[in-house]
């Protein structure tokens, strides 16, 4: 897979982990006046989530409280960017699927969450142009942990409170070991 990461022409930024207030904080909608900002910062965007590497990296990740995120599923290993900006799920499946999830914030941390199987999404891309997307499986999940992320919320919290303490403990665990060298 990581072969086949493209080099993107950002600058990689660092990413933000629990307890930083940013990835618990909501985000402001990204407006006309915005929109120069963002479209600056798609490009590191997307280097800093293709060199995690990571299919999903949301505004607040890197300290940036717009209301946007960027997906690249790799289909087929081949590069298909996807700029999310004001994403919104306009409708949910009443089934649900449990699909294991990981995050760039969470480094090393998995668990299977419970979501909505299929959800239709409304967004405006880097031209403000509005799209729809039907989605389901990966793209289903991937979208909804990303829209999750602007609205300060973490994978983790579909959990049990006692599995999500375990998780968090864990990588603030490895993290200390990893400072400590
Ligand atoms: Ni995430």
């Amino acid at each position: 897979m990581t072969s086949a990461t493209p080099a993107a022409p950002g600058t990689k930024l660092p990413i933000l982990m629990p307890p930083h207030p940013m990835l618990r904080g909501r985000t402001r909608r990204v407006g006309p006046a915005d929109m120069e900002q963002v479209r600056a910062l798609l490009p590191d965007m997307f280097a800093t989530m293709y060199a995690a590497p990571g299919i999903g990296l949301a505004a607040p990740q890197v300290g940036v409280g717009l209301r946007f995120a960027v997906i690249d599923l790799m289909p087929n290993e081949t590069p298909a960017p996807v700029v999310l900006i004001n994403p919104e799920v306009i409708r949910v499946s009443e089934d649900w699927a449990v699909r294991e999830e990981g995050c760039l914030s969470l480094p090393g941390q998995y668990a299977d969450v419970t979501r909505p199987a299929r959800v239709a999404v409304r967004h405006q891309d880097a031209n403000g142009a509005t799209h729809e997307i039907e989605a389901e499986g990966l793209l289903a999940a991937c979208l909804q942990h990303e829209i999750d992320h602007l609205d300060g919320v973490l994978f983790v919290d579909h959990l049990s409170a006692l599995k999500r303490n375990m998780l968090l403990r864990k990588l603030a665990k490895e993290r200390r070991q990893m400072a400590a060298g």
